[in-house]
């Protein structure tokens, strides 16, 4: 995996925050970074590297890239939907909406649409569960979900060619 001059200074800035007996602290912005470098994604090699640099084992990155479900160990498309599924929002009908979602663009949880425009994923609590159901697009949250406003978004995401991400 090859960074620029500028995308390595950034990450080296990650790691400059922490003393260097605790580079690890830095894995997580890092990993955020890298996938928003990589396309959305985080492949074998680009967490192979992250080890690299932090001086950390190879499983130390994959225990941390595979629990939390923000980050893609496979490629996704460009904009991923994350629909929370937990408790509350399912209450407010976030199982209608996700079946509403895969019925449309003819896809189920883990899969991209054949444009690679979109991946559907079920998260679980997004931390907005007064205003469920929720979902989340990159950085962006869209609450109060009902079909009109999915068909709206879905409209509208078509529209932005690169990818939506955290960093
Ligand atoms: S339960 Fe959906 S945001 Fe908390």
């Amino acid at each position: 995996m090859k960074l620029s001059y500028n995308q390595l200074k950034i990450i080296k800035n990650y790691i400059y925050n922490y003393p260097p007996n605790n580079r690890k602290s830095a894995l997580i912005p890092i990993l955020h970074k890298i996938q928003s470098y990589c396309n959305n994604w985080l492949s074998i090699e680009s967490m192979d590297y992250v080890a690299d640099l932090l001086k950390i084992s190879k499983i130390e990155v994959y225990e941390v890239a595979s629990f939390y479900t923000m980050f893609n160990l496979k490629p996704v498309g460009k904009h991923v939907l994350e629909v929370c599924q937990t408790a509350p929002c399912s209450l407010l009908g976030s199982l209608d909406i996700r079946k509403y979602i895969q019925k449309k663009l003819n896809i189920k949880p883990g899969e991209n649409t054949q444009d690679g425009m979109f991946t559907l994923k079920n998260v679980e609590c997004l931390a907005a569960c007064g205003y469920g159901p929720v979902m989340q697009v990159g950085s962006k949250y869209f609450e109060k979900l009902n079909f009109n406003k999915i068909d709206i978004i879905l409209e509208d995401l078509k529209k932005i060619k690169k990818h939506s991400t955290y960093c």
